[in-house]
């Protein structure tokens, strides 16, 4: 199977004739996805959990058929070790106030990286005031990856919980998040791997990861908007207390009492985003059924394309680890002097759909001392003939600014 191939089953981008490359904040959705949706409408829809009736025994039946799968696909050992979330951003708020609040007493130290996206860092600000414990980071060096000597500095007896993203989703950077994992469990801390930006292109094993907590959004791996995925280890889950309360995560409730329901349901509070999880379990079929591989190659000769001809424009700066192996599909760059959101634009005119900004990650930029940068993210649908087009705008915007630019 080839992009040219795959780029057929998306709707949008055969409609709308874009040039497609901001994957990284969602990636655009198949027909087997939206056919799936439409079918449990049509087919299965009802509350699950809470009818005796057939139709809600149904949609329980896929809910929960669909989180076997999940555990199947990152192989988690226990399917109940699958909570669904939002978005991997509620995932870590949950893990943030059900473990970290509860966890960390004043002088314990919390290690994240630089490179977190927002949503891996702004949570351990709260845990961080809230316990009196301090919040360190982890920082890049000039080929944007963390060395083994910053790991090794930062997380030591004191740091009871480190926060890393498995890619970064500005820079592209891999982050070996088992060396990592195996570093910081030696020192006695747990590790929460935001692998956001890393499933919709590598396979997730938490079992030789040895992650203790990991999560990712569906949006992002061609599932719906509003999915999101929390896989914890059972024995940590179970001492955890719930984070949302209502409908569902409950045994007994009493006038000034309640008991809570087991896991998965403890943390699966009111009624869920059950189409979210039929369309995340859509996502996953189609994925599977191209294979890791595929993705791999297909993504790994576009991106190497997309490099060679990027750094052919001088009036380009490259945010980008010169080992290949250590990056993904995400490019971020400016055009020297002018500002992304202006590149963006130019670049929306001639209909190639582009990222411009700091991306959730300010103190990342604040660190490479720019404020912004336009990001080129691709996936499996994306051809060397979207690359053209990219490298075309990109030199139409540039000869638009030129005489305007500051040299
Ligand atoms: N986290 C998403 C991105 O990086 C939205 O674009």
């Amino acid at each position: 199977m080839n992009s040219e191939e795959i780029k057929k089953d998306f709707p949008i981008l055969e409609n709308k004739k874009i040039v497609y490359l901001d994957s990284a904040a969602t990636t655009q959705k198949p027909i087997q996805v939206i056919k799936a949706i439409n079918e449990f409408y049509k087919k299965h829809n009802a509350n699950p959990h809470r009818g005796a009736y057939s139709l809600s025994i149904e949609a329980t039946e896929v809910y929960e058929n669909t989180r076997t799968k999940i555990a199947t696909f990152i192989n988690a050992k226990h399917r109940e070790e699958i909570i669904f979330s939002k978005n991997a951003t509620e995932s870590l708020n949950l893990i943030a106030y059900s473990y970290g609040l509860n966890n960390l007493k004043k002088d314990d130290e919390i290690v994240i990286s630089i490179m977190e996206h927002h949503s891996n860092l702004v949570p351990w600000q709260k845990v961080s005031k809230v316990t009196g414990s301090k919040l360190n980071y982890m920082y890049i060096n000039e080929e944007f990856e963390l060395s083994n000597e910053e790991i090794e500095s930062k997380i030591t007896d004191k740091t009871k919980i480190v926060g890393i993203t498995q890619i970064s989703n500005v820079l592209g950077t891999i982050n070996n998040v088992k060396k990592i994992i195996q570093y910081a469990h030696k020192k006695g801390a747990i590790v929460i791997v935001d692998a956001s930006q890393s499933i919709p292109h590598m396979k997730i094993d938490v079992q030789d990861l040895d992650a203790d907590f990991l999560v990712f959004s569906g949006h992002k791996i061609l599932a719906p908007l509003g999915i999101g995925v929390l896989y914890g280890k059972k024995n940590l889950l179970n001492k955890m207390n719930p984070f949302l309360m209502g409908g569902d995560m409950i045994e007994y409730v009493y006038e000034q009492e309640t008991t809570f329901a087991p896991l998965p349901n403890k943390f699966e509070a009111g009624t869920q985003n059950v189409e979210g999880v039929i369309g995340l379990g859509a996502a996953i079929d189609y994925i599977e059924n191209i294979g890791y591989d595929t993705i791999q190659k297909i993504e790994k000769e576009l991106v190497n394309y997309a490099k060679e001809k990027l750094s052919k424009l001088d009036f380009i700066t490259l945010y980008l680890t010169p080992n290949s192996e250590n990056h993904s599909g995400v490019i971020s760059f400016n055009i020297k002097g002018v500002h992304p959101h202006d590149v963006a634009s130019i670049l929306d005119s001639e209909g190639v759909c582009i990222r411009s900004g700091n991306h959730c990650a300010q103190p990342l930029m604040r660190y490479l001392g720019i404020d912004s940068t336009c990001r080129v993210s691709f996936y499996i649908y994306n051809t060397k003939e979207d690359v053209d087009k990219l490298i075309n705008a990109l030199n139409k915007s540039y000869n638009i600014f030129k005489n305007y630019i500051n040299k």
